[in-house]
Order: structure tokens, then C-alpha cells, then sequence
């Protein structure tokens, strides 16, 4: 796409999506209040996968254990895991631990601004290296994430199939609407744009400064475009999950192998799906559970995965079981967990049934204090 083939002229398209940033664009998010592209980078990883809502308290929470790269490079994995529990997509945070390593051995400890290094960085792709080019310093970088995909790709009224030819023309359509002054301001304004106003499902053209010139908006259809991968069926899995506990309210927690689903991370055992819960307390903790009752299901959505979890509450009786012949550790609901916990298990924890002989417990992020 060439910019004689664009509905506006660039000059016009910043100058419109400026003036609504203006008036509608967010600037009070907490990663908002500096220019240090360390704390940039962190936000644009997180809300890579994430919602801005549910984005704020972890960023803060990160923020407060690891003000900058040199006190991320030097915690644990775990450490840096425990922060990211339930956000979902560990490998972000084994990628960002990764990163500040790299900075702090090749980098001179300096985060690095330019959008090629920022690129070699694990975990920093085009879109992101040059969201933090941009919103650090104000430099000339085009982003194309998810969301300026979708703007773009309505205001063309692209109906191409997804795959590489279609992200060639997006990028230098992109590339050459981006201005070269306020490049920050745009940088933020366009992923506001496509956050609030273009949104996947019913975007608010009314509201928008492209309505009288997108061609998706005209066909009345805008939702259709741009055009989105054919529908993969994701495969469903089922699991047991034990929660072993002991008389002093502790839960037993294992960490996951590092390869497969959530590996690295904290999680309570995974039962074998033809072995009964209680023979499988039997032969690990050397006494069957005083209690075992299952706990309703969960269904979780992971990328490639459906998951259907079926967890089971295993009551170990007083003064039985302190040392199970498996590696993992007991764990005080309520207290900073081991490293880092996924969504159905923190859940779980949080909503101890009220049945439970322990109360109901409090939720594992708590113990981190408020945000
Ligand atoms: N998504 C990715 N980066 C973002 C940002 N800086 N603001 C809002 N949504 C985003
Ligand atoms: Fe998206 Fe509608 Fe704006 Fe077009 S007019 S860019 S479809 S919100």
C-alpha cells in the first residue's frame, strides 16, 4: 500500500487521532508517570496479553519489589514468577528475567533505548521494541501491535487473508502514517484508539476521528474486517488437580517440570487421570486421607489447551504425611507463595470451600499487602 492509495493523507491521520488523544486518550496509568524505558518496557510486556485493569496492581506490585533492571537481574526466577502469578503467559516473565540479565551483562546495566537492541531482547518483538523506542523517548518508530492491526486494517477495509503478505502492507502503511514529531503522543493515541474505540467486537465508530474516511465503517460492516484467521478447534484436556492438606491448613505444591503446560511453576500436584485420588494420597503421603471430596470443576483456556480441572481436596489426618516421598513444599494459604502460582490454583485457594475444616483461606496475592 503505497500513501497515495491511503484515504487520508498522514499529516491529516496523526492530526485527527492526536486531537481525539487530546480529549479521550488515558495519561494517568501508573507506567505513564516516567520516561525510564525500563518501566516502559515492563508495562508493554505485561499488557501484551493483558487488560489494562487487570494490569495496574501487578505492574505496581512489580514496580515496588523491582524499581530497575539491575534489581530484577539479580532476584530468582521464582522471585520474578511469584509476581507474575495468575497474569497468565509465564514465559513473558521468564523472558523479562532473561532480558535484564542480558542488560545488566552486555548492556552496561543501562536499558537500552534503540529499537534494534531493544529487538534482540527475549520476549521484545518489532512492535513492542518500537512502542518503547517511542513512548521513552519520543523517537520515529512504527508499532503495529493487535490493536493498530485492527484500526488499520478497518480503515483500508483489508480483506486479505492473515499471514505475512498482509502484515508486509500493514507495517509500511503503518510505518507511513507515523509522524515524525509527537511520535510518542501518536504511539499511545493509536493503541487507545484500537483499546477503546476500535474494539473487536462493535467498535464505536461514532466516536471515532477515522469515521468519516474508513472504508470498513462505510461498508456498515466494520466488524468484518480486517479479515481473521479461520477458527482452530483447540483441544481439550482433562486433569486432576490434589489439594493435599495438613492439619495445620498447609497445602502440599510441587513445582511444574519446565517443559509442557505452566512449566516452572508452582502448582499443586497433578493426580494420574485413572488413579483415585485417595490411593494416590495413599501411596505418596503413606496414609490414606481423612477426607477426600472433589472440589467443583474448572475450566481454564490456555493458548493451545482447554483445560477441564477436576480438583480434589485430600485431608491428611493429624501428625500424618509431614514428609511425602516427592519433591515440593507445604504451603500456608494466605502467606508469599514459593514462586510463581497459576490462575486455577490461586483461585482455588482463594475459595476454600466453607466446608473446608480450615475457614476459608486468604487470597495468595495478599500476602504480597495492598498495591
Ligand atoms: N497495549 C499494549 N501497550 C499498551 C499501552 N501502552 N497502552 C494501552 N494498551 C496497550
Ligand atoms: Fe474502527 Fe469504526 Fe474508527 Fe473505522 S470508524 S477505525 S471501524 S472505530
Amino acid at each position: 500500500m503505497s500513501p497515495a492509495d491511503l484515504p487520508l493523507a498522514p499529516a491529516t491521520f496523526a492530526a485527527r487521532v492526536l486531537a481525539w488523544f487530546e480529549v479521550n486518550g488515558r495519561r494517568d496509568l501508573p507506567w505513564q508517570q516516567s520516561r525510564d524505558p525500563y518501566r516502559i518496557w515492563v508495562s508493554e510486556i505485561m499488557l501484551q496479553q493483558t487488560q489494562v485493569a487487570t494490569v495496574i496492581a501487578y505492574y505496581q506490585r512489580f514496580m515496588a519489589r523491582f524499581p530497575d533492571v539491575e534489581s530484577l537481574a539479580a532476584a530468582s526466577l521464582d522471585e520474578v514468577l511469584r509476581h507474575w502469578s495468575g497474569l497468565g503467559y509465564y514465559a513473558r516473565g521468564r523472558n523479562l528475567h532473561r532480558a535484564a540479565q542480558w542488560v545488566m551483562i552486555h548492556g552496561g546495566g543501562r536499558f537500552p533505548v534503540d529499537v534494534e537492541t531493544l529487538q534482540a531482547l527475549p520476549g521484545v518483538g518489532r512492535s513492542t521494541a518500537a512502542a518503547i523506542a517511542a513512548l521513552s523517548t519520543g523517537a520515529r518508530a512504527t508499532i503495529l501491535d493487535g490493536n493498530v492491526k485492527r484500526v488499520l486494517g478497518r480503515f483500508l477495509a483489508c480483506d486479505a487473508p492473515p499471514g505475512t503478505a498482509r502484515d508486509r502492507a500493514l507495517w509500511a502503511t503503518a510505518t507511513a502514517l507515523t509522524p515524525a514529531q509527537g511520535t510518542d503522543a501518536y504511539t499511545q493515541a493509536m493503541m487507545d484508539l484500537g483499546a477503546t474505540c476500535c474494539t473487536p467486537r462493535r467498535p464505536r465508530c461514532g466516536a471515532c476521528p477515522l469515521q468519516s474516511d474508513c472504508r470498513a465503517a462505510r461498508t456498515g460492516q466494520p466488524e468484518d474486517y480486517p479479515r481473521r484467521p479461520s477458527a482452530r478447534t483447540v483441544p481439550e484436556v482433562a486433569l486432576q488437580l490434589l489439594a493435599v492438606t495438613d492439619a495445620d491448613g498447609r497445602v502440599w505444591l510441587e513445582r511444574r517440570p519446565p517443559r509442557g503446560i505452566w512449566g516452572g511453576m508452582w502448582c499443586l500436584p497433578e493426580g494420574p487421570p485413572d488413579a483415585a485420588p485417595a490411593d494416590w494420597c495413599t501411596q505418596w503421603f503413606g496414609t490414606p486421607p481423612e477426607r477426600c471430596a472433589a472440589l467443583p470443576e474448572i475450566r481454564h483456556v490456555l493458548t493451545h489447551r482447554r483445560l477441564r480441572i477436576q480438583p480434589w481436596q485430600l485431608a491428611l489426618p493429624e501428625g500424618a504425611g509431614e514428609v511425602p516421598q516427592r519433591p515440593g513444599v507445604w504451603y500456608l494459604p494466605g502467606t508469599p507463595p514459593p514462586g510463581g502460582m497459576v490462575r486455577p490454583v490461586l483461585d482455588l485457594l482463594a475459595q476454600w470451600p466453607a466446608s473446608s475444616p480450615f475457614g476459608p483461606a486468604a487470597h495468595p496475592l495478599d500476602a504480597f499487602g495492598p498495591a
